[in-house]
């Protein structure tokens, strides 16, 4: 008997989820209106009164209307990690902002705030870190550089829903923390994304409302003025209504995941192939990603061959991130040249995410390394 097909990442949308998207389907809104306002206060409830949160259709909108909130715009830098997706250094660019890269560390694969504090100028107006695969980058140190330098942080949460960072949800402090609800992330929305940022904020609130649509601005009488040439980044309560049915089992989700990756260290740890594994971080991560490198010059294989083979198999590999200076795009803007960036640039050459989603089994992780150990072992005889 054939196993069945394994992708390294899988959605777990409920029944009772599924019943909710057709009543909101059958209620004549499904557009924004009072789903999307439950689960903006769903999770502004989660993150404690201090925080406000707004609902966006994706994080790469609210990145860049973030950015915008806070008055990044041409002129200014903004720093962000050498390796991570092409959204979070893409937003930089449409606001007409210049993206620094950092290099990451090798195992946590984030930003560290000495590395930071090197890139500086007096241009630079936010830090942009990424909580790569759900493990929370050390925020008190970014924190406190931001402060000393009149920075603002700006959290590209994408991967770090339920994440803790020194026992504090991600979202729950801090200055803007955007996460994705993409359909790979820890809790969906299909498409979508929320913002997090201080309640006290009200001119950043009150730019972001009018930037997600159109840049209206409604009267009581029901008229409205236009203020900016804004674009259209809405949810819809569709969306909300998943995300509803995802967040009362968000902490279950990140739980099981935390589980799996556990599983993962058990049987890859100790490996015969040198195997970088990420880094374990305590409690808070919310495990998005297992994704380890592999010495794939030392093995005289490459990842396409590894890739082909564990399909072959039935498993599904991912790979999170090629690092972004060696890039079209983004070589120019920083000369880049080979070895600059040594953590992002050797990530980008051997990272392989492992399947890791809340439905899989202990057997299923068994059947991953088994499979993994076949090929690598094949590859170095
Ligand atoms: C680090 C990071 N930032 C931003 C995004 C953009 O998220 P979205 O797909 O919700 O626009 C992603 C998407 O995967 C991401 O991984």
């Amino acid at each position: 008997m054939t196993e069945a097909f394994l992708p390294f990442t899988r959605p777990s949308i409920d029944d009772e989820t599924l019943a909710g998207v057709v009543d909101v389907l059958r209620s004549g809104w499904i557009t924004s209106g009072p789903r999307v306002a439950e689960l903006e206060e769903a999770l502004a409830s989660r993150f404690g009164p201090a925080r406000r949160v707004l609902c966006y259709a994706h994080a790469t909108g609210a990145l860049e209307e973030s950015l915008r909130a806070i008055g990044v715009g041409p002129g200014d830098e903004v720093i962000v990690p050498a390796m991570t997706f092409a959204a979070s250094a893409n937003v930089i660019l449409r606001v007409g902002a210049t993206p620094v890269f950092v290099d990451v560390e090798l195992t946590t694969r984030n930003l560290a705030a000495h590395a930071v504090a090197a890139a500086l100028s007096p241009r630079t107006r936010a830090i942009m870190p990424v909580h790569f695969s759900g493990l929370p980058v050390d925020l008190d140190a970014l924190h406190a550089l931001a402060r000393r330098h009149h920075l603002i942080v700006v959290e590209d949460a994408a991967h770090a829903i339920g994440a803790r960072y020194r026992g504090r949800e991600i979202g729950s402090f801090g200055d803007l923390a955007c996460f994705s609800f993409h359909a790979n992330k820890n809790m969906t929305t299909i498409e979508g994304a929320a913002i997090s940022l201080p309640a006290g904020q009200s001119g950043w609130i009150d730019r972001l409302e009018r930037l997600r649509f159109h840049g209206l601005r409604k009267a009581e009488d029901g008229s409205y003025d236009v203020e900016l040439a804004a674009g259209k980044h809405n949810l819809s309560d569709v969306a909300a209504r998943v995300g509803l049915g995802q967040l009362k089992r968000l902490d279950e989700f990140n739980r099981r995941r935390g589980e799996l990756a556990g599983y993962y260290f058990d049987r890859l740890e100790s490996n015969p192939w040198g195997l970088v594994l990420p880094e374990r971080g305590d409690m808070g991560h919310a495990w998005h990603m297992f994704t380890v490198l592999v010495p794939f010059e030392t093995l005289g294989f490459e990842r396409r061959q590894l890739q082909e083979r564990m399909r072959a198999h039935g498993i599904g590999i991912g790979m999170h991130y090629p690092a972004l200076p060696p890039l079209s795009l983004y070589r120019s803007l920083c000369d880049w040249h080979p070895g600059q960036f040594p953590n992002a640039e050797r990530i980008g050459r051997e990272t392989v995410t492992l399947p890791l989603f809340p439905a899989m089994t202990e057997a299923d992780v068994d059947r991953v390394c088994r499979v993994l150990g076949e090929v690598l072992g094949g590859a170095s005889a």
